[in-house]
């Protein structure tokens, strides 16, 4: 874990959207996660060769959710995350999956309904926002968030609101896109989207939503600047991981 010493790092100047302009986006955003929603998790199995379901066991082994916790998975989507925590704190804890699209929540929540394990009963679905989560302070044992935080229109106001809902002592897992600094991954990320995962997408009929990708990920932070956004948002300890050969990655933070 970096030190806290380590915020003395300065922060880029992220920009802040207007507020109607973050209206705006946010809606769009939406839209989008709603359209691509039926095919979501067919195209995640495509694209990544089935490895995104090792990073997100690694981003929630890195969440330390145990047995018994309560912890809520932001930004859940179609719920591959909560599904994961749910096996982790069992039949005595309590998961919360947190997402803005009605239709990704709808897909979790039929997924849920056709899996067979008893103790998928400790999801529960909740349609909010990221941005202003309607939890009290310190209420959870660990949050995960899995390529959700290069997403949200207010990186900085999400990265508050996790730091304000998970109880002290506890983890943030924050799993994405890594926005790499060595040329040579960015080339490559970038030639696999525009040769691999927008035809591949195109062939859904989501070429459109999928080229977004290429800039959500430019728009990003690096390794570097999530912790220190991490600990300028108040985190004590943060460390962020290159996986997938270095084209993911995940923070780690610690209240
Ligand atoms: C790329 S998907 C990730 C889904 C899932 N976590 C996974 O790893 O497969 C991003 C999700 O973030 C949600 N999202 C984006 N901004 C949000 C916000 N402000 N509040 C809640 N959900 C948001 C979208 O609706 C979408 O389901």
């Amino acid at each position: 874990m970096a030190s806290a010493s380590a915020a003395v790092r300065f922060l880029p100047n992220l920009p802040r959207p207007s507020r109607r302009r973050g209206i705006r986006c946010a809606t769009e955003r939406r839209a989008l996660f709603g359209r691509i929603a039926p095919v979501y998790d067919d195209l995640n199995d495509l694209l990544s060769m089935g490895q995104h379901r090792v990073w997100k066991r690694m981003a929630v082994s890195w969440s330390g959710t145990k047995a018994g916790d309560t912890v809520l998975d932001l930004c859940c989507g179609s719920g591959d995350l909560a599904f994961l925590l749910s096996e982790k704190v069992g039949c005595t804890g309590k998961v919360i999956g947190l997402d803005f699209s009605k239709e990704q929540l709808s897909f979790a929540s039929s997924k849920q309904y056709m899996k067979s394990n008893s103790c998928y009963k400790n999801i529960e679905w909740v349609e909010g926002d990221a941005l202003d989560l309607p939890f009290p302070d310190c209420y959870f044992d660990a949050i995960t968030i899995g390529y959700g935080m290069r997403n949200v229109v207010d990186k900085p106001k999400a990265m508050r609101e996790m730091f304000r809902v998970v109880k002290p002592g506890s983890r943030a897992s924050v799993l994405d896109f890594n926005k790499s600094t060595q040329p040579f991954v960015t080339s490559f990320q970038e030639w696999m989207i525009d040769n691999v995962v927008v035809p591949v997408a195109s062939s859904y009929g989501l070429g459109k939503e999928y080229e977004y990708l290429k800039s959500s990920i430019d728009r990003f932070l690096t390794g570097c600047e999530l912790e220190d956004l991490a600990l300028e948002s108040g985190f004590s300890e943060a460390k962020f991981y290159e996986i997938g050969g270095g084209l993911m990655g995940n923070l780690v933070t610690k209240r």
